[in-house]
């Protein structure tokens, strides 16, 4: 259980963000919930408003992102631990190339996770015990999949950067969380199978442990992340046999 932590999660306001604030916000926590979207802030905020601070915060956007932490460090003089759930997902459309897509797909799951790690730092260094940094990637970041260009991209960028932050400041602990599918906003366009697929209050409760364990690295569900791991170790078997089968005809 995670008790007494003043926490920051962005993308708190839907999906497993949302699943983990409402969850943290069952214990005597201090939750600041970062999102672009004021009215939906407002909303999760009600539910338990002693616990839960909504700030307006753009993880895109370096200067609303500064706003936002400058309003977190009106109200408290450290972080324990920083959860970076605010996340996108669009796909490679055939053949053509949208640089705007893969601009924003980077900004928001890559540089925009960089930023706040970098603007929560010194908050994170106040914390009387280890300040913690979570991160959500995701099992895509394992092997590639059929038109998931900029978002798997994205994700193994970060898997990096976070293995090799953690070496460059060990005062910290650094916890990476690869789910498989949430039932969540983001996935709704989705028009192929997604095995293992889960509810967004499961995949909290998951994650919720590998906090509270302090794992390294946390890949679930257990038979597809098994699967997948399985297959990253085998690239040539994936990329040449079970990936092209994933291939939409009609798309590319
Ligand atoms: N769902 C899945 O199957 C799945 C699988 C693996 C990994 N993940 C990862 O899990 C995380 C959460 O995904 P989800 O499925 O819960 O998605 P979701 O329901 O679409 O929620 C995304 C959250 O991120 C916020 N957000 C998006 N862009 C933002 C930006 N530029 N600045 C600040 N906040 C932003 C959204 O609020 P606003 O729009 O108001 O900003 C929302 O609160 C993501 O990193 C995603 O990649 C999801």
């Amino acid at each position: 259980m995670v008790t007494d932590k003043i926490i920051w999660v962005t993308g708190g306001t839907s999906g497993l963000g949302k699943a983990i604030v409402q969850r943290l916000a069952q214990q005597t926590n201090q939750i600041f919930v970062t999102a672009r979207n004021s009215e939906n802030l407002e909303q999760l905020a009600a539910l338990a408003p002693h616990r839960i601070t909504p700030i307006v915060g753009d993880v895109s956007d370096s200067a609303s992102l500064k706003r936002a932490v400058d309003q977190i460090k009106m109200q408290a003089d450290h972080l324990d631990l920083v959860i970076l759930c605010a996340g996108t997902c669009e796909y490679q459309d055939g053949a053509t190339f949208n640089m705007d897509m893969y601009r924003r797909v980077l900004d928001t799951n890559f540089m925009g996770s960089v930023d706040c790690i970098q603007q929560a730092m010194p908050l994170l260094n106040g914390s009387v015990e280890r300040g913690h940094i979570v991160a959500i990637s995701s099992l895509s970041s394992l092997v590639p999949f059929t038109r998931a260009e900029a978002y798997g991209a994205s994700k193994a960028a970060l898997d990096y950067f976070i293995a090799s932050a953690r070496v460059d400041f060990p005062q910290l602990d650094f916890t990476l969380i690869r789910p498989g599918f949430i039932d969540t906003p983001l996935v709704k366009n989705n028009d192929f199978p997604m095995p293992g697929l889960m509810s967004a209050e499961q995949a909290a409760e998951k994650v919720l442990s590998a906090i509270v364990a302090r794992k390294r690295v946390y890949n679930f569900p257990f038979l597809l992340s098994t699967v997948l791991l399985a297959f990253s170790k085998i690239p040539g078997i994936w990329g040449n046999l079970v990936a092209p089968r994933l291939v939409k005809k009609d798309v590319l």
